[in-house]
C-alpha cells in the first residue's frame, strides 16, 4: 500500500494496577483498509482502542491520526474518527433522531436528510423518532454506527461491531464496512474474538494475546492445510500455538 496510514500506532504501552495490559503495541492502518484486532477475551483489544480515542491515557508510545499525535494535538487527531466502544455512547431519553441531530450540531454542517439517510442506511428509519430507552440493543448498536458514520469520519473503530445484533444485521454491518472501505476509502479498525467474523470482514488481521501484538495477517494470502479449518483459523492455531479463542 502506498499511501500514508490513517492510524499509526507506536510502541505504546499501558499499565493499569500493575498489570500490562498493552504491551509495545505498533500498528499502521490504511485508508481503504478494514484491519482486525483478534484476540481472546481479556487480550486488550478494548484497551487499545480507548487509548486511540482518548478515553484512556496514554502512558508510553505515541499515536497519530492522520499524522496529528494524539498526544499533542488530540482535537484535530480525534475529528477524523467515528468511533463504537463497547456500548454507542447514547442519550436514551432522546429519540434516536434527537440523538443523531445532539451529534450533528457537535460537529456542524450535518443537514436533517444526511441524519434521515444515515438512520435509512441502518434501517432504523421506522423508529428513529422513538425514544432510545425503547431499543433493543441491537437497535442502539444501529443508531451507534449511525451516530459514529455521520461525520463521515476517515477513520472507523468498532469495538465488537456485531455485537447483538441479528443475523441480518450483521450481515448488513459486514457489507457496509466492506463497502465504506472501498467506495469511501475509509480506513476501519475492528476488534472481535469471533475468527469467522474477522475472515469475512478484514483485509488484515493483527492477533493479539496479552497486550501483545503476535502477528500481523494478510487474509488474502492466508491458504489452509486442512480442510476442517478456515485459513484463518489454521493460521491462528499456529500462532497461538494451540490456544483456541
Ligand atoms: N479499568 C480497568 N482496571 C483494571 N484492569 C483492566 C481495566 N480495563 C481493562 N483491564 C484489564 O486489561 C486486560 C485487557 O482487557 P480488555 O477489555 O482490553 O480486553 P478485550 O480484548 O477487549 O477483551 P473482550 O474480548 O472480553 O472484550 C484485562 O486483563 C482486563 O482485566
Ligand atoms: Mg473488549
Amino acid at each position: 500500500m502506498q499511501s500514508a496510514p490513517i492510524l499509526q500506532i507506536r510502541n505504546v504501552s499501558k499499565t493499569i494496577q500493575n498489570r500490562k495490559v498493552i504491551d509495545q503495541l505498533s500498528l499502521d492502518v490504511f485508508p481503504g483498509e478494514v484491519f482486525g484486532l483478534l484476540g481472546p477475551n481479556g487480550a486488550g483489544k478494548t484497551s487499545a482502542i480507548r487509548l486511540i480515542v482518548g478515553l484512556s491515557l496514554l502512558q508510553q508510545g505515541d499515536i497519530k491520526i492522520h499524522g496529528h499525535s494524539i498526544k499533542s494535538d488530540f482535537t484535530k487527531a480525534i475529528s477524523h474518527v467515528g468511533a463504537i466502544i463497547e456500548q454507542p455512547d447514547l442519550y436514551s431519553y432522546l429519540t434516536g433522531y434527537q440523538n443523531l441531530l445532539h451529534f450533528a450540531r457537535m460537529h456542524g454542517n450535518i443537514s436533517h436528510d444526511h441524519i434521515m439517510e444515515m438512520a435509512d442506511i441502518v434501517g432504523l428509519t421506522n423508529r428513529i423518532h422513538d425514544v432510545v430507552s425503547s431499543y433493543s440493543l441491537g437497535m442502539r448498536q444501529r443508531l451507534g454506527m449511525a451516530q459514529a458514520l455521520l461525520h463521515s469520519p476517515s477513520l472507523l473503530i468498532l469495538d465488537e461491531p456485531t455485537n447483538g445484533l441479528d443475523p441480518a444485521g450483521i450481515r448488513e454491518t459486514r457489507d457496509h464496512i466492506r463497502k465504506l472501505a472501498l467506495e469511501d476509502n475509509t480506513a476501519v479498525l475492528v476488534s472481535s474474538h469471533l475468527l469467522s467474523e474477522i475472515e469475512l470482514i478484514c483485509d488484515r488481521v493483527g492477533i493479539v494475546q496479552n497486550g501483545k501484538l503476535l502477528h500481523t495477517l494478510n487474509v488474502s494470502e492466508l491458504s489452509s492445510s486442512s480442510g476442517s479449518k478456515t485459513p484463518l483459523e489454521d493460521a491462528f492455531l499456529q500462532i497461538t500455538k494451540g490456544n483456541v479463542i
